[in-house]
């Protein structure tokens, strides 16, 4: 069975299909594929641009590019951020080509001088009775602006003339997104790096735990033991099977930990429970340097010889721990509640390309895109970010680009076992003997759903 319908404006390519139990190859390689993506969906699906945090001060602004289009992004004033189409309406030169500020609140192209205050609207054209007969409005060439809505910290945008509501494509995972006070977190870093993939690939990577054990193995040494090693009788548990998983409308998801994670203080190592719960957490720490920060790991540390009440476990003192230090700077924090603490070491998924993991205060994201239209380029993102507390300056965010994914000065060692495997599985998913995947009923739901939804944009 496929997900082809008699709704379709045209048949399609076999290898285009959406299919039960996985899908055809040509959606990841195909550049016609990859060019009906921009023109039906990231021309008519909202989109992350930017953090508000990349634009902090009036006059600030960033750009963000998909495909061939970019939005330029600019702060008005305390409480106003509008998106234009970035390019002059004289002779089309881009506005603006990275994140800066506009000083004195004037944009000015830099081709022949035409300006516009931060609100878009034109205050100066060199000779301007020489254009349309002498009668041309400033609304004939004020900044055309694109469709944006502020959420959780985020600058979403749509392109299309009149998009869909907003309010209702976040619906599905709004609560879960506004249980982790993700508008309050703000950058510690945030890295970009373009990939050797088409972007569903890397997307996809991030969508499930089922990798750990093979890609991570220091993270899942039991399963990554038998993966590897030479006793092959069979007999391990396969800790991320306890990851719950969960498909909304809209293409949204998410998977969770609940309290069987070694945040909960579930660690399957012998020895001092302390001991085994700050070196699993330490993994994190040096691994990857965002969701668990060392200051999180102190925390499991100061438990060190402290009795564990009869009515907790450990899991739930580090969580009464990470509370107590997040007060006393004034932190904001999730509620404390079973289902926002059940989140973390899990994610949710925004559909289409925006990872959000949440953890105590803590958040790393990831936002994924094409690189122009080829379907085997993709810019991959990641930030770390946390609540900042109250004596503490919020720092402007600005991207550092990198530009080798697998160099150890680049990235920490867990992306660079994500990475690893990126540009291995689009060499495959190109050779004619691979002509579709297959996809756990359960461990990959969500690339399934991903799929499903892009295909109602795609045919619509
Ligand atoms: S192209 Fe912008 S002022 Fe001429
Ligand atoms: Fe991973």
């Amino acid at each position: 069975m496929n997900m082809q319908t008699d709704k379709q404006p045209h048949a399609w390519p076999d290898s285009w299909l959406t299919l039960e139990h996985g899908v055809r190859t040509g959606r990841y390689t195909d550049p016609r594929f990859a060019a009906l993506e921009h023109e039906k969906l990231w021309l008519n699906v909202w989109q992350s641009a930017a953090r508000l945090d990349e634009i902090p001060q009036p006059g600030d602004h960033t750009v963000y590019d998909i495909g061939n289009q970019s939005a330029l992004l600019v702060r008005v004033d305390a409480d106003t951020v509008k998106a234009y189409h970035n390019a002059c309406p004289h002779r089309g030169t881009a506005l603006a080509e990275c994140s800066g500020h506009f000083d004195r609140g004037r944009i000015i192209c830099p081709f022949h001088g035409w300006r516009w205050n931060l609100e878009g609207e034109n205050e100066f054209v060199l000779e301007r009775e020489n254009f349309r007969g002498g009668k041309l409005q400033n609304s004939d060439v004020a900044l055309r602006e694109i469709h944006l809505e502020i959420y959780a910290g985020f600058i979403f945008i749509n392109f299309a003339k009149n998009p869909p509501s907003f309010a209702e494509f976040i619906a599905p995972v709004r609560k879960l997104i506004d249980g982790q006070v993700i508008a309050d977190v703000h950058h510690i870093w945030w890295k970009s790096v373009k990939a050797p993939a088409n972007w569903k690939v890397a997307v996809e990577a991030f969508l499930e735990g089922y990798h750990v054990p093979a890609t991570h193995p220091q993270l899942e040494v039991p399963a990554a033991d038998f993966i590897y090693g030479d006793d092959v009788s069979g007999d391990f548990a396969f800790a991320h099977d306890n990851h719950g998983y969960e498909v909304f409308p809209h293409g949204h998801g998410r998977f969770f930990g609940g309290q069987s994670t070694p945040m909960a203080g579930k660690v399957q190592t012998q020895g001092d429970p302390v001991d085994a719960m700050a070196a699993r957490l330490n993994l994190l720490v040096e691994g990857m340097d965002a969701m668990i920060l060392k200051e999180d790991v102190d925390v499991v540390r100061s438990l060190k010889g402290k009795p564990i009440p009869e009515d907790s476990t450990l899991g739930g003192e580090y969580v009464k721990g990470l509370y107590s230090a997040a007060a006393k700077l004034q932190r904001p924090m999730p509620r404390p509640e079973r289902e926002v603490l059940d989140m973390w070491g899990g994610e949710i998924f925004v559909f289409p390309n925006l990872l959000i993991l949440p953890q105590a205060g803590n958040a790393m994201m990831y936002r994924v895109r094409p690189d122009g239209f080829d379907p085997n380029s993709c810019i991959f993102e990641i930030y770390s970010t946390k609540t900042y507390g109250v004596d503490q300056p919020i720092p402007r965010a600005v991207v550092q680009v990198m530009t080798d994914a697998s160099d150890p000065e680049q990235f920490l060692p867990i992306p660079r076992q994500d990475f690893s495997n990126i540009p291995r599985m689009q060499k495959g998913l190109a050779t004619i003997g691979c002509k579709q995947i297959w996809l756990a009923s359960y461990y990959e739901m969500m690339i399934l759903n991903l799929h499903q939804e892009m295909d109602r944009y795609l045919q619509a």
